[in-house]
């Protein structure tokens, strides 16, 4: 029997990501209020959040300089935007800070709400200013199977999920989608993983040759993969990868939605992985995700190429209504702020060595094949042969069912493509919180496994 609160939701909600079918019998969780990383639902039972609610709540809940500097915004002006010629001082302040921490040559910053539209503005930029450089046949995109930028009809076409695709008719032509970094899952027998990368930079350079490197305009790619199940790449991946795209004049992409301010230790996640690219797309953190907040950047090749097309076509014909709006931006100005003040990358970096012991010690569970991670972001993958490392049958749902015994435990966590389970911390979680956050796993994991010897799934 679903509570009044459910009831509403299933007749009411259509949620994103989930079981709708599923979600008619067991109803969703009700999150009430939140503090640092607890989050309490509305039978007051509180959880751990190891996901800082969509590995973007870096600061945590409740955090009352971000309220106030909202509040103090929202009293001077609550809106304004940056059309047509206007502009404000919060949205400039913004992009000179980014200007000054991003680690790429940054000539100008352009604003939006969501990693899908940064994502989405990207490709589009790349068409454009290939248009301007009089090479109108260099548009294609790659990015890479199991990587995941978004939703939108451009960005859900990066993103490299078969959920993102079927039955959207996507990906859309002209986006094209190389092999994944995934050492684990991916490498061939005894491959070490400098020669696994240096293959699927060969992979990459054939799929190029093979369309035209002169139809080729553009590379995505996150860091450390997400959604697509929290992969870090080998080593000397990005070296090898960058050189490919240096080599065929291709615009690199570094997807720091996730993986940028701090979670990988360093400010961006291209400086944890070594390599420099031409752009990034930055959203979630930026504001600690108090508010929606997204940025792209636009080094001075592509802002030239703007300023062509703008004194052709008469306007640069892109933009959304709330790109830069100055309540997010000053969050965002205060996020950054807390982040310098309280050097919050250094002391989630200083986290990072017990998080990643306790995270590999997950690693010996009989039901674990890998747990893999970097900085404050780890997975948990999940199998039913260690030995052979034999998936479950998707059917089965095994990860889903890890993180409803999680929830049942006390922590919030996320299940993901693969069978594994993602655990992302605010990065203000505490040495202690991190211990019992784990400590809560392991447990969950314990179930788990029972549940799943007791339905014959586990290899004999
Ligand atoms: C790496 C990456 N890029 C883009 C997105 C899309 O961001 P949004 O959901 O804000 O559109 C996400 C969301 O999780 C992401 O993880």
């Amino acid at each position: 029997m679903l509570s009044n609160l459910a009831t509403r939701d299933v007749e009411t909600l259509v949620h994103p990501y989930t079981n709708l079918a599923l979600l008619r019998e067991t109803g969703p969780l009700v999150i009430e209020r939140g503090k640092g990383v607890w989050l309490y639902d509305n039978e007051g039972k509180a959880y751990i959040d190891s996901m800082a609610g969509l590995w973007c709540t870096a600061l945590g809940y409740g955090n009352e300089e971000l309220v106030d500097a909202a509040a103090a915004q929202m009293r001077k002006l609550s809106f304004a935007h940056l059309f047509a010629s206007k502009s404000h001082d919060v949205a400039i302040e913004l992009a000179e800070k980014l200007k000054e921490i991003v680690p790429v040559e940054a000539s100008k910053i352009f604003f939006c709400a969501s990693g899908s539209e940064a994502n989405d503005s990207q490709v589009k930029f790349v068409r454009y200013m290939n248009n301007a450089l009089g090479r109108p046949q260099k548009k294609k995109i790659v990015s890479r199977l199991k990587g995941y930028h978004g939703v939108t009809l451009a960005s859900a076409s990066l993103s490299g999920l078969p959920p993102n695709h079927i039955d959207f008719d996507l990906p859309l032509p002209g986006f094209l989608h190389t092999g994944c970094p995934h050492h684990y899952r991916c490498a061939q027998p005894g491959e070490s993983e400098e020669d696994f990368a240096s293959r699927l930079a060969a992979e990459l350079a054939q799929l190029i040759e093979r369309e035209g490197p002169e139809t080729v305009a553009a590379f995505i790619a996150e860091p450390v993969m997400g959604a697509g199940g929290v992969i870090v790449p080998p080593k000397t991946y990005f070296e090898k990868i960058s050189a490919v795209c240096a080599q065929y004049d291709v615009y690199m992409i570094s997807d720091e939605v996730i993986c940028g301010f701090g979670r990988l230790g360093p400010a961006f996640g291209c400086e944890a992985l070594n390599f420099r690219p031409h752009a990034i797309s930055m959203a979630k953190a930026l504001s600690s995700a108090y508010l929606p907040i997204a940025a792209v950047t636009v080094p001075e090749r592509l802002y030239g190429a703007l300023l062509d097309e703008s004194r052709k076509i008469g306007t640069f014909g892109h933009g959304f209504t709330y790109g830069g709006h100055p309540v997010a931006a000053a969050v965002a100005l205060k996020t950054l702020e807390i982040y310098a003040r309280d050097r919050v990358f250094e002391a989630a970096a200083a986290k990072a060595p017990r998080f990643q012991s306790l995270l590999r010690a997950l690693g010996d569970h009989p039901l674990v094949g890998e747990a893999r991670g970097i900085g404050l972001v780890g997975g948990i993958e999940l199998v039913s042969d260690k030995t052979s490392r034999r998936a479950f049958d998707p059917r089965r749902s095994v990860a889903a069912r890890a993180v409803q015994f999680a929830q049942e435990e006390g922590v919030i966590s996320r299940f993901l493509a693969g069978d594994t389970v993602a655990v992302c911390p605010p990065l203000v979680i505490r040495d202690d919180e991190i211990e019992e956050m784990f400590s809560r796993l392991g447990r969950a994991l314990d179930r788990t496994y029972a549940w799943a010897r007791q339905e014959r799934l586990l290899a004999a």
